[in-house]
């Protein structure tokens, strides 16, 4: 007979909220024995655990670090190896769930995992849950559409700054753009320059403890904004 394998569920958590997650993540996450989270290598922190830790039975955690870097060959090397223990749990015949921020593909570290478990292994089973995305959380939160009637929407990353704004500005109605934290300086003063700062607004950790919404750009003065932070950009202003 042949061995069981175990299936890998990637569940994507929700923004924040607890209570913003869909039914079938938290019956995986009751059912599975183990759990992976990812966390920085510096140490074992992850929000995503967090987020669902009220909905947890008992199964083991085991935290996957990553390094925050962008040296390409540092980072196969760690996605190689969490990609490996995450198959030698599968191979024991153990179900395993990945808990992930958001919607884990959506600019998610289960993206990467899943690329590299499928590379090692073709034959892995694995069934992603979708969650609630952060920006899905941020446009309820605000009441602002992100997108109506024969409008456009893009979503960017600030990552590497306002490049990717410049580049989708022109051909776009509706904007959001993620990972605003590093670079925020540099995406006001691109905002000010393309005259949208009065079109944009700024909301930081919803959903969650010191949640910000800032309607006015100009209100920050140069202050850094937290980590999870995004901007939401109306070509067309915000229409009230
Ligand atoms: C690595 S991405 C994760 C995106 C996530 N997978 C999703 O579906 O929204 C991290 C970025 O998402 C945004 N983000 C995630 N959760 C957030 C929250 N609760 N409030 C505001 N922004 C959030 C921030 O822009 C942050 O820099």
């Amino acid at each position: 007979m042949t061995p069981k394998i175990g299936t890998l569920y990637g569940i994507g958590v929700g923004p924040g909220d607890p209570d913003l997650i869909t039914l079938k993540a938290v019956r995986v996450l009751q059912r599975v024995p183990h759990i992976f989270a990812s966390c920085s290598t510096k140490n074992s922190y992850s929000l995503a655990l967090n987020i669902v830790r009220s909905h947890l039975n008992g199964a083991g955690i085991e935290h996957l670090p990553f390094p925050m870097t962008r040296d390409p060959q540092v980072l196969q090397e760690a996605w190689e190896k969490n990609a490996g223990r995450v198959l030698e749990v599968l191979a024991s015949g153990t179900d395993a769930a990945f808990v992930t921020l958001g919607d884990p593909l959506t600019y998610s570290t289960f993206g990467y995992l899943l690329k590299t478990l499928k590379r090692l292994n073709p034959e892995v089973s694995v069934v992603t849950i979708p969650g609630i995305t952060s920006y899905s959380a941020a446009a309820a939160r605000t009441h602002i559409p992100l997108t109506e009637g024969e409008e456009s929407f893009v979503l960017i990353s600030g990552a590497q700054g306002a490049a990717r704004l410049r580049e989708v500005v022109d051909r776009s109605d509706n904007i959001v753009m993620l990972k605003t934290y590093r670079h925020f300086e540099e995406i006001y003063r691109a905002l000010e320059e393309l005259d949208l700062l009065d079109r944009a607004t700024c909301i930081s950790r919803c959903g969650l403890d010191g949640e910000t919404v800032v309607e006015n750009l100009r209100d920050f003065k140069g202050q850094p904004v937290p980590y999870l932070s995004m901007i939401i950009i109306k070509k067309k202003g915000k229409g009230y």
